[in-house]
């Protein structure tokens, strides 16, 4: 051959030890963090049909689920909830004893080290569906809806969250929530904003989930086209200029050039979420026998990763550990 490296290709993949050894992407348990809908009033579990293999657990399920985390080497939990009433203003987010305060409180108790990240928003507590608070007009609020973002941020942080991630996507609420959180003594808590959020159909099943579809209208004014790369880009410039610790970008694999273009453009760590959709498209094209799952969730996580995202958030990390 007049090339002498037009084998090398081949050389580099020859063995299991070989492709080891020049492996460019790690994924580990220890990458992952694992997505929890905690419902009121529920003794057990509660199967979601639009999510196979995922349940909605009681605050009874919570010790042993962290237990089952933390054995499978999964740091994280990012809880959901699903309050016993829902009214105008959401004030179930914010409740001291709402169902997230409590199950953070269970969990801490039963894994002190299990990172517990509650995410911030209105949608699943107002009766109405949307992120935030309605004007009588019926538009979203912005402005009238921060302080109860914030005061949602303080009360998970002091239940004991060490995350707080706002997803509702309002905007200057991060710099609401830390401002709060510093006046309220709660520096330590990290602050993991969902920077570039979409405006995207693969959260239908999250919606079916935690029963947070909005009632009218949709989430298209308040979260990112996903026709834009660089407005998303500017979403994750100014979260960081409000305080943010983290960002996310989310779902993942449909944007999977905007993970590579943050993680390229800032130095904090960089979260992507494998959501609802996403997980269930690859459960049924499996439940039918039309692809691999083992390979299939090994490979989505694995370019996730690739493509930059330090933390994964996906609700196939306990599959995935397990299978390893
Ligand atoms: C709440 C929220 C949503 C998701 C996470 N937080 C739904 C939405 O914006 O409608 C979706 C997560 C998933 O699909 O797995 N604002």
């Amino acid at each position: 051959m007049e090339n002498p490296d037009f084998r090398r290709h081949r050389r580099l993949r020859r063995t299991a030890g070989i492709r080891s050894l020049v492996r460019e992407t790690e994924l580990t348990p220890g990458h992952l963090v694992y997505p929890v809908f905690v419902q009121a009033g529920l003794s057990g579990r509660a199967p979601i049909a639009a999510m196979p293999g995922q349940d909605r657990l009681g605050l009874d399920q919570l010790a042993a689920e962290a237990r089952e985390l933390t054995a499978l080497g999964i740091p994280g939990i990012l809880l959901f909830g699903l309050p016993a009433a829902k009214d105008a203003r959401g004030t179930g987010a914010y409740a001291r004893d709402g169902i997230v305060q409590q199950a953070t409180r269970v969990l801490k108790d039963a894994a002190p080290e299990l990172v517990v990240i509650g995410d911030v928003c209105l949608c699943e507590y107002t009766d109405h569906g949307h992120c935030g608070l309605l004007t009588p007009a019926g538009e979203v609020d912005n402005d009238s809806t921060l302080p109860l973002i914030a005061e949602t941020a303080v009360s998970l942080a002091e239940a004991g969250c060490d995350i707080v991630a706002p997803s509702d996507m309002m905007d200057g609420r991060v710099r609401a929530i830390r401002q709060s959180l510093d006046s309220a003594g709660l520096s330590g808590t990290a602050l993991l904003s969902y920077a570039a959020k979409y405006a995207s159909a693969f959260y239908g099943p999250f919606r079916e989930a935690a029963e947070s579809a909005p009632a009218f209208g949709d989430r298209r004014g308040y979260q990112v086209d996903p026709a834009n790369a660089r407005m998303a880009l500017d979403e994750v410039l100014t979260d960081l200029a409000e305080g943010a610790d983290m960002v996310m970008v989310k779902p993942a694999l449909p944007y999977l050039d905007i993970i590579r273009q943050v993680r390229d453009l800032v130095d904090v760590p960089v979260a992507a979420y494998n959501v609802s959709g996403e997980y269930s498209m690859l459960k049924a094209a499996a439940a039918n026998g039309w692809i691999d799952e083992a390979r299939a969730i090994d490979e989505t996580l694995t370019s996730i990763r690739r493509a930059g995202a330090d933390i994964v958030i996906t609700y196939h990390a306990k599959e995935w550990a397990r299978s390893r």
